[in-house]
């Protein structure tokens, strides 16, 4: 069964392809999404020798001019000099402005790929072929790019601070290249669906309850069921505010506090395993304010405890340290903290939560005293 969405965007409208072996039609897809027929594919190099080289021989099979790069995904190397390097190996593919861009790996390649394609000769198509539930689910979708940026005077760097928005031109989303992801990141996917779910799809909350079990197990129709309903979500957000001036600011729901703890490398956290402990935090804020009641809170903590994600931090972390990091989150206005908030319907976005409320939300996902 192949779902096609389509996003609309101020550059044009794209397909969003969700369908089990849908890699090996790669070149007919792409054909018919861009005019280029000559095309650099950055691929994680965890998928190099599969899922990518699928997609190449497809392409050359189809009389395309492609070449692959490889890089490491990891967020030490979603940096510039990343950046810089596949330019580099564009410009050695004699690439035109005519010519394509395509990420296939995870929301980091995806990421920084599609800054690549943005900034390349001021930007030429992209297309976003995505390997892990996180990105088919959310990164993927919705023309985000962008790279960390060190910060100023100290060893942690500052989630996507550079980057640009930048439509892909397709977005093909082949759910058998699940099979090869590791339990640990694809359980992070589902961290982003039920943030999905809480924004605006109590049925996909309902769905991650039912199939906990398959879910985990990468069952092929519940992972459908499921990436059906939360592309959906992302889908409508996007197509509302395409450039986050309102409402998509709302996708970063458990991100303003996921952020902070991302780059602390001892906590050891992936993207999805931030925005679970993230999640409970906002949730934490909700209902200090009275958005939500506390049974809510602690259905979603269930949920998330289910898939196996986490909802406190594995070590004791200064919560100094941690409001002092918040500072730098690239939604801090005239140094006020922006967060998104959950309440019984979906979320909403305040700048007047108090340093006190903040405290005690990360104090809240600070490790359980046993
Ligand atoms: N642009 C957006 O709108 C947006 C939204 C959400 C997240 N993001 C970004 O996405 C990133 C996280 O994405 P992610 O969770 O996909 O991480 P990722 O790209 O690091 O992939 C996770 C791991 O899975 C491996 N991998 C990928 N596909 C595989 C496959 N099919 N089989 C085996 N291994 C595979 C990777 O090598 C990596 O080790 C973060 O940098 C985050 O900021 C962006």
């Amino acid at each position: 069964v192949t779902t096609r969405l389509t996003v609309s965007a101020a550059s044009g409208p794209y397909d969003v392809v969700i369908g089990t072996g849908l890699l090996s039609s790669a070149a007919e897809l792409c054909s018919q999404a861009v005019l280029g027929r000559h095309a650099l594919i950055v691929a994680d190099e965890q998928v190099a020798t599969t899922h990518a080289r699928v997609v190449l021989q497809s392409l050359e099979q189809a009389q395309w001019s492609v070449e692959m790069t490889t890089m490491v995904a990891c967020e030490s190397h979603k940096r510039m000099s990343t950046v810089e390097s596949i330019w580099q190996a564009a410009l050695a593919h004699r690439m035109d402005r005519h010519s394509v861009m395509i990420a296939v790996g995870g929301g980091i390649i995806g990421d920084v790929a599609g800054f690549a394609g943005a900034s390349f000769l001021r930007g030429i198509d992209v297309i976003q072929i995505p390997t892990t539930l996180l990105a088919m689910a959310d990164a993927s979708v919705g023309g985000k790019t962008g790279v960390n940026v060190p910060l100023p005077g100290g060893d942690r760097v500052g989630k996507n601070l550079a980057g640009a928005f930048w439509p892909p031109k397709l977005v093909l989303a082949d759910p058998a290249t699940l099979a090869t992801l590791p339990p640990r990141d694809l359980v992070c996917g589902l961290a982003e669906c039920i943030k999905h779910g809480v924004l605006s799809d109590p049925k996909l909350l309902e769905l991650i309850q039912n199939d906990a079990q398959a879910l985990i197990q990468a069952e092929a129709q519940a992972i459908d069921r499921v990436l059906a309903h939360a592309v959906a979500v992302k889908i409508g957000v996007v197509a509302s505010d395409e450039r986050e001036d309102g409402t998509r600011m709302l996708l970063n729901l458990g991100h303003t506090f996921a952020h902070v703890i991302e780059p602390v490398a001892s906590l050891d956290l992936r993207h999805g395993e931030a925005v679970a402990i993230g999640l409970m935090a906002a949730f934490h804020c909700s209902v200090q304010l009275g958005l939500v009641q506390d049974s809510y809170a602690t259905r979603v903590q269930s949920l998330l405890e289910s898939v196996s994600l986490p909802v406190h931090l594995s070590k004791a972390v200064s919560v100094d340290q941690l409001m002092d990091s918040m500072q730098f989150d690239k939604k801090v206005a005239n140094g006020v903290v922006r967060l998104v908030l959950p309440t019984t319907s979906g979320a909403l976005i305040r700048d007047d939560v108090s340093d006190d409320v903040v405290r005690s939300a990360w104090a809240s996902v600070l490790p359980p005293i046993c």
